[in-house]
């Protein structure tokens, strides 16, 4: 790789061991996809996830005297003061914990901890280089926002938060961005959760290839909410970090523009009945429960405004937790919109900077679960809880009832 003067004495130690290793993994990282050279970004997202592998790597930047060039915002962990109030965890889980927000901290991130950067904290404009990573948030800022990331991960984007640069290639070039697949889609997605049914549907198909989608019908334009679903489970099914709606993402206002001239590889056809069968596919059919999970992706304020709308008068089931993952920032907007009194009176709780994949879960384990998410039910069926998916006004049904 064409390196600048600066970049190689990054690379050759002069500015610190932490900084060394930055370099060398994205100077192979470069390599590894021919990247000719670096260019400079201003703006990264590290989807830390409070496990050993990320928080090791971080350390050992701290460790060789590395800072942040670029203060990257930050993924979700998990709440180590208030849900050890509620929920065991060993000492090692918890020394892990408090470690990640610690040499987080040291290395001069922005501790934001909430996997939605693209809708609030870190928002890139059109046309930018980022380096993001996360899968929800990756597809979000390429294809909604228009931004240029490849599908980084927490490693390589901590990288280039210390660094200021990332290896050219991939979705940085403009004639990588065109679309490869044609999703032809009758059904008609009417909230957040059709969309991330459809997403997981169109992401089984796709892999990572970067699928237009085209409507035969739509009646409204689809809120950042629907477009973050819709993201989050194409990269949960699939490994999708970019793609097209036409008319409504900003590099596909046709579909020949989606597709830069080219010709598509294949067609995907969704029917109406496409949606509901790939509901049936994944979620498990009904029961007793004992965990009510929402947030994931973490819900926005709109989210838990509408929540609040379904809770009033409410009450949850006795057998029954209901949680809702979030940031920090919408549950001061609940709290001061008077939101968060509703859901707290109903018996529901919000919790800030916490994924669904942690070890402050594992007492649910076992038991069944209820989620609007297929990402969340994808990685909590993997640490041993099943989950029925059901869109949210039937999560908080379930909630009330203690089964579904
Ligand atoms: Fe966020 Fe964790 Fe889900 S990072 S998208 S809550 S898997």
């Amino acid at each position: 790789m064409q390196l600048t003067d600066e970049e190689k004495r990054m690379l050759d130690g002069g500015s610190g061991r932490g900084v060394q290793r930055a370099m060398e993994l994205l100077v192979a990282l470069g390599k590894s996809f021919d990247a000719e050279r670096m260019i400079p970004i201003l703006r990264t997202h590290v989807a830390l996830s409070g496990q050993e592998g990320d928080t090791y790597w971080c350390r050992l930047l701290v460790e060789g005297g590395a800072t942040c060039k670029v203060p990257p915002t930050t993924n979700p962990s998990w709440d180590v003061k208030g849900l050890t109030k509620h929920y065991e965890v060993t000492e090692s889980e918890l020394e892990l914990g408090l470690q990640t927000i610690e040499v987080y901290r040291k290395i001069g991130a922005k501790l934001t901890f909430c996997c939605t950067p693209g809708l609030g904290t870190n928002v890139p404009a059109f046309g930018e280089h980022v380096a993001f990573s996360e899968s929800s948030a990756t597809p979000y800022v390429n294809a909604v926002l228009g931004a240029r990331s490849n599908r980084e991960s927490s490693c390589s984007a901590l990288a280039s938060a210390v660094t200021g640069v990332t290896p050219l290639y991939g979705y940085h070039f403009e004639s990588n961005r065109g679309g490869t697949m044609l999703v032809d889609i009758e059904a008609r997605p009417k909230d957040a959760y059709d969309w991330g049914i459809l997403g997981y549907f169109i992401g089984r198909f796709a892999g990572s290839r970067i699928p237009v989608l085209s409507f035969r019908h739509m009646e409204n334009r689809p809120t950042p909410e629907e477009l973050l679903y819709l993201g989050a489970e194409m990269a949960t099914s699939g490994s999708v970090a970019m793609y097209h709606i036409v008319g409504v993402t900003p590099e596909a206002p046709t579909a020949a523009a989606a597709f830069r001239g080219k010709a598509p590889e294949f067609t995907l056809p969704v029917l109406p009945r496409h949606l509901k069968e790939q509901e049936e596919q994944i979620s498990e059919k009904g029961g007793r429960i004992n965990l009510v999970m929402l947030g994931c992706p973490h819900y926005t304020y709109d989210q838990l405004r509408e929540l609040a709308c379904l809770l009033e008068g409410r009450t949850v089931h006795r057998d029954v937790a209901f949680w809702v993952l979030t940031s920090f920032d919408a549950i001061e907007l609940a709290r001061r919109s008077g939101h968060l009194e509703t859901i707290e009176r109903a018996g529901c709780r919000l919790v800030a900077d916490t994924c669904i994949d942690e070890p402050c879960w594992k007492s649910f384990e076992g038991g069944l679960g209820v989620t609007d998410s297929p990402k969340c039910m994808y990685y909590r069926e993997r640490r041993g809880q099943p989950f029925v998916i059901r869109r949210l006004s039937d999560c908080v049904e379930a909630a009330v009832r203690g089964e579904i």
